[in-house]
């Protein structure tokens, strides 16, 4: 499978994607199409590029949101990807990126998405004193952070007494979980696809 990764800023969770595609679960499952960015000065395209994976960006600085959602999409389609996958892309995407790639877009949240959304949620776990926070993994729809669960993973927090190292734990089961979900994603589709070959073959 092709995958689109989208990122706005650091790029950790783009970076664990591109080594599972290159020596972890996602070998000879999927490939990184394109790594995109709406900031152009974004480190993660940095090390993107130094990972050797094809990089493109477009500036959404000043862009009317439809508008610039609607051209990412078409500079987005030429890479063919069958997922796209937002990974810290720091945008809500309109009808007219959405569409194009409906039901193929993912995103990672860090906190389970029925109780919290939006930003800093880390922050809110760490604040509100939580000893359990879930990573969720989820196709992407309209809203913020509200598309169908993919996956969730809990991250133990007791003794955590630093925001840093909450975000150091939830951090390391992202970097696990997002891959792990699109690897079997990927194998679900492969099987619908072989089983729907077998079906036709045999009718025919
Ligand atoms: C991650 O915590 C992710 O869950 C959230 O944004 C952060 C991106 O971090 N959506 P990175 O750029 O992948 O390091």
């Amino acid at each position: 499978a092709r995958l689109a990764i989208l990122l706005s800023g650091r790029g950790s969770n783009m970076l664990s994607l591109v080594q599972a595609t290159q020596t972890g679960i996602l070998k000879d499952l999927a490939e990184v199409a394109v790594v995109f960015s709406n900031k152009p000065e974004a480190p993660g395209l940095e090390l993107a590029a130094a990972q050797g994976c094809p990089v493109a960006s477009l500036p959404s600085q000043g862009r009317k949101r439809e508008a610039f959602d609607a051209e990412a999409a078409v500079l987005l389609q030429q890479y063919q990807p069958d997922f796209v996958v937002l990974a810290g892309y720091m945008r809500i995407l309109s009808p007219a990126f959405i569409q194009p790639f409906a039901g193929r877009i993912l995103n990672i949240h860090p906190a389970d998405t029925h109780q919290h959304q939006g930003l800093h949620a880390y922050e809110w776990a760490f604040d509100n004193k939580l000893t359990e926070t879930k990573i969720t993994v989820h196709l992407v729809d309209e809203g913020l952070d509200t598309g169908p669960i993919l996956a969730q993973e809990s991250v133990d927090l007791r003794g955590a007494e630093t925001l840093a190292e909450v975000e150091r734990r939830g951090l390391a089961v992202e970097h696990q979980l997002y891959a792990q979900t699109l690897a079997e994603l990927i194998k679900t589709k492969q099987n619908v696809m072989s089983s729907a070959a077998e079906t036709s073959r045999s009718e025919n």
